[in-house]
């Protein structure tokens, strides 16, 4: 099975402060790098370091090199990848002493994904191959009835989500939506994991979905089964993609047929990985690197 990813790619200013900036307050970074992220880039990389015969489509914008070099040296398949003469997406973050962050995103050429462009890649995939998106693109509406007239499956991360995405996105069209709960309350109106879970299979019954819980672990819930499992505890330096990292290696798991509670394994494992490193891409560990450390960490209890 190919994985076609249409999604993001991002030049990352990450900022180490102190605390984050508060209302009207000028502070002083302790240091400033640069690494290659977007959430779909994150996701490309983590599909192919995870093994996956991986694709990426997204419009790659000026000052965007580093962001190609990453995807090809990760493995990722660029051979339709766009162009835009747009200025390429970039990410503002700050991460503090505890690895939390926060973000602001400019699109960039992300922006200037044409529902023309999509229709030439997807002409090339079919209903064997997978689909997978976010929320960091222009035309992601379209690509989702588009996945849906051809009968290609769509894997969804509604990230970051949007008042305008929950109006407009025909979520009927997603076969998998992985989700962290912030996500899903603002998809559902609930907070408690179980609620939310039952309320996107009561409006969605055909889908699965993937419910990440951060410390607490993960939940997986489709029409006739649910899986769990907890969270390894390391020590977080930056939680940059950790998300995304969880979203490829599951993704990659599944696509090589290996059962929910293996790829729940594997996705929280290499998202315990990126955690323990700075960056988001630079961050993503190999499926050689999670298997080194499988009987070496110790998950929580399952949520
Ligand atoms: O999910 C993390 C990513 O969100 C960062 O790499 C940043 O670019 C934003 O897209």
């Amino acid at each position: 099975m190919r994985l076609l990813n249409f999604g993001s790619m991002n030049v990352d200013h990450v900022y180490q402060v102190e605390r984050f900036v508060r209302p009207g307050e000028t502070i002083s970074a302790r240091r400033l790098d640069h690494f290659c992220g977007g959430k779909g880039l994150n996701q490309s990389v983590a599909l192919a370091r995870a093994g996956a015969e991986t694709y990426h489509a997204g419009m790659l914008g000026k000052g965007g090199e580093m962001l190609e070099q990453m995807l090809r040296e990760s493995g990722v398949k660029l051979e339709h990848l766009g162009v835009s003469a747009e200025m390429t997406g970039h990410a503002i973050i700050q991460v503090d002493p505890s690895g939390q962050n926060n973000i602001i995103i400019y699109g960039g050429s992300n922006q200037a994904v044409t529902p023309e462009y999509m229709d030439s890649v997807l002409s090339r995939f079919g209903p064997e191959d997978m689909v997978l998106t976010q929320n960091e693109i222009s035309n992601i509406s379209y690509l989702a009835r588009r996945c849906g007239e051809l009968g290609i499956p769509l894997v969804f991360n509604p990230s970051p989500i949007t008042r305008g995405l929950l109006e407009e996105f025909p979520f009927e069209q997603v076969s998998l939506f992985l989700i962290n709960e912030v996500e899903g309350q603002a998809l559902t109106g609930e907070t408690e994991p179980k609620a939310i879970l039952d309320a996107l299979l009561t409006r969605w019954p055909h889908a699965r979905v993937v419910l990440t819980l951060g410390q607490r672990g993960v939940v997986y819930r489709d029409r006739a089964h649910t899986y769990s499992h907890g969270a390894y505890k390391v020590q977080a330096v930056d939680t940059t993609a950790a998300g995304d990292t969880f979203t490829g290696f599951f993704l990659a798991s599944l696509a090589r047929g290996e059962d929910i509670p293996r790829c729940l394994e594997n996705a929280s494992l290499a998202s315990a990985l990126a955690v323990s490193r700075p960056g988001a891409a630079p961050s993503i560990p190999t499926m050689a690197e999670v298997d080194a450390v499988r009987d070496a960490l110790t998950a929580s209890p399952a949520p």
